[in-house]
């Protein structure tokens, strides 16, 4: 792993598939009530950004038959980068897709897509139209934009959790093939890896952007936004609350695992979102070793208040 990055540079959005006509139900929830921005629309999609977000689009939301995870897609640095990892991920074996530009998604340069030993879907690009800040470039105010006051109003999409049946081969595959370090892993009694966050590290993430867990291949656990800080999330949880939406059972916590200050609690359709704050910075030299969290410590990795595992938090909900 070198300072400088190469390949894959950061996470940029996940693609929702939703029974939902018109996409009414999700927009009132995402755009209206969780505060992010919507940067377009066709007949297909509603694209939507968080705020602090230079990118069109974190989320992209479009009408199907079955809720589904479509995607995640990663941004890589340049043309010559996805040429490497195309090449990389089909000497291991694994399908690539290729996609012209502004195919399937709008605003995005050509891509790959494959899906990974966990069944879910990655999607590859290196160029992106960027809407920039909602603050602007020049002297901006850095603040919250007053239409967004009062809701979640995230500011970056931070991670994504997925599911795995041998989270092993799939934290092998985005380490060796795609290039990802490990942060934090737990392992089982036996010493089999139980889950891994995998991270890039481009820009201040807490050391994540997919956090793979045990149980079902193809499924996504949840998506994770980042705040600002630990009142900001406080506050917000209370409009949450206020506004009838469905919290998790452990609440505003410490999740040691990783080290934040997380919310997570669900949209209108079930899926668990959670807001975070700080997050283990990772200085990614050569050398770095993973944090190893013992199966035994579970309780204590994902919510350092509470005594017992919350039992549904590590099922998948989408
Ligand atoms: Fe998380």
């Amino acid at each position: 792993m070198g300072l400088k990055h190469r390949g894959i540079l950061r996470i940029a959005y996940v693609r929702l598939g939703l029974n939902d006509n018109r996409l009414t139900q999700s927009l009132n929830f995402y755009r209206d009530r969780f505060g992010m921005l919507e940067s377009m629309r066709d007949s297909e999609r509603a694209y939507l950004r968080c705020w602090h977000e230079t990118f069109q689009y974190n989320l992209v939301l479009e009408q199907t038959a079955e809720n589904q995870l479509i995607e995640i897609g990663f941004h890589v640095r340049d043309e010559e980068g996805l040429d490497h990892l195309t090449n990389k991920i089909e000497v291991a074996g694994i399908q690539v897709e290729q996609s012209a530009a502004n195919e399937p998604l709008n605003g995005m340069g050509r891509s790959i897509s494959f899906t990974i030993p966990g069944g879910q879907r990655l999607r590859l690009f290196a160029d992106m139209a960027q809407s920039g800040y909602v603050t602007g470039f020049e002297s901006p105010d850095w603040v919250t934009p007053r239409e967004l006051r009062g809701t979640a109003a995230p500011m970056f999409l931070n991670h994504v959790g997925l599911t795995s049946a041998d989270p092993g081969a799939t934290i092998d595959f985005l380490s060796d093939v795609l290039g990802f370090g490990l942060s934090e892993k737990i392992v089982s009694e036996d010493g089999k890896r139980l889950s891994g966050l995998m991270f890039r590290m481009c820009r201040d993430v807490g050391g994540q952007e997919l956090a793979i867990f045990p149980g079902e291949d193809g499924h996504l656990h949840h998506i994770a936004f980042t705040k600002e800080d630990p009142n900001d999330i406080l506050v917000i949880g209370q409009y949450l609350r206020e506004d009838g939406i469905n919290i998790d059972s452990y609440g505003p916590t410490k999740q040691s695992y990783g080290n934040t200050f997380s919310l997570h609690f669900f949209d209108n359709f079930g899926i668990r979102l959670e807001l975070c704050c700080g997050g283990r910075n990772i200085d990614a030299h050569p050398e770095s070793e993973p944090v190893i969290w013992d199966e035994s410590e579970l309780s204590k990795a994902l919510s350092y208040y509470d005594a017992d595992v919350n039992p549904g938090f590590l099922d998948h909900s989408l």
